[in-house]
């Protein structure tokens, strides 16, 4: 997929919405409030390092406060004040609703809900993983994932340009089976697919729009190491976060009528 190019989008937007679609580099996202679950490491503190440099205000939160609170230090460290951290624990109903208001104590509207949190399970033999382990799997992806919604729905409709991204895989997929994941993972991300589905029909008629993004395995470069800009991203390269963060400012960075569903990957 290329970077759209389209100058003049920004002049055209509403009233104090300054992003532009020429790609992340140039892009801003100042006056853009997002919320993400799960950005204590990897892809979710890749997001909020990412969004919180091209100037978006970020609502993280991490299972546990120590997490979120270590991403939002690294995150003041470059300069960016507007950055605040939060507990929440997909497992659990009432760490969700206090996550979310958490949030609409600093603010009353949320422009953007990532949804990247989701426990990962590994292992092909339904046998190898313990009850718990399936109920914590598919309880973090599937109901937190409608949990959180249910809860910053409210803010993100007092948004003009809400957007909702979930990270889900390409385990998600009708008919998908090249993942070593566990049963309960594919579920989970079939659970997620659904949801966002049917959400993003609901939804469309207040303007929300419900963005879905199915990766296969991909390489999660940290953002602030060298490999971020280095890691080989040619054609027959696997893909790296960098493509997959540029693919959700992509979307977001439409135009208001232009209500990108879902991105697939072809696999390597
Ligand atoms: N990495 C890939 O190749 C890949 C491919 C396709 C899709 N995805 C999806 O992309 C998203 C991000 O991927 P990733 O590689 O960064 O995932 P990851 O390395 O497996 O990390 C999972 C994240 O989910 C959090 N988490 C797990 N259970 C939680 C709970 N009960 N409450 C709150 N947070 C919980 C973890 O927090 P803790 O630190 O507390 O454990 C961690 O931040 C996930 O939804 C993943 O399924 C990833």
């Amino acid at each position: 997929m290329s970077h759209r190019t389209t100058p003049t989008a920004a002049a055209d937007a509403p009233h104090g919405d300054n992003r532009s679609t020429n790609g992340s580099d140039t892009m801003r996202l100042d006056d853009h409030r997002v919320v993400i679950t799960a950005a204590g490491r990897d892809f979710g503190r890749t997001l909020a390092i990412r969004f919180a440099d091209l100037g978006a205000e970020v609502y993280l939160s991490a299972r546990g406060l120590e997490a979120a609170e270590r991403v939002v230090a690294e995150i003041r460290d470059r300069g960016h004040e507007r950055v605040h951290a939060f507990a929440c624990d997909l497992t659990d109903p009432a760490s969700i609703r206090d996550f979310a208001s958490g949030v609409a104590r600093h603010t009353d509207r949320v422009d953007l809900l990532i949804n990247n949190g989701s426990r990962w399970l590994e292992g092909p033999d339904l046998l190898s993983a313990t009850d718990t382990d399936v109920i914590d799997t598919i309880t973090s992806g599937a109901t937190g994932t409608v949990l959180t919604v249910k809860n910053f729905l409210p803010l993100l409709l007092n948004s003009d340009r809400p957007d909702i991204v979930t990270m889900v895989s390409a385990c998600g997929t009708a008919g998908h089976h090249r993942s070593d994941a566990h049963d309960a993972f594919y579920t989970a991300k079939s659970a997620q697919a659904g949801f966002a589905e049917i959400l993003s029909k609901r939804l469309r008629p207040q303007g929300v729009r419900v963005i879905s993004l199915y990766p296969p395995d991909f390489d999660n470069a940290d953002p602030l190491s060298e490999e971020w800009d280095t890691t080989p991203r040619g054609s027959q390269d696997a893909l790296t976060s960098h493509s997959l963060v540029d693919c959700v400012l992509f979307a977001v960075g439409q135009p208001r009528d232009c209500f990108i569903k879902a991105f697939h990957f072809e696999q390597v």
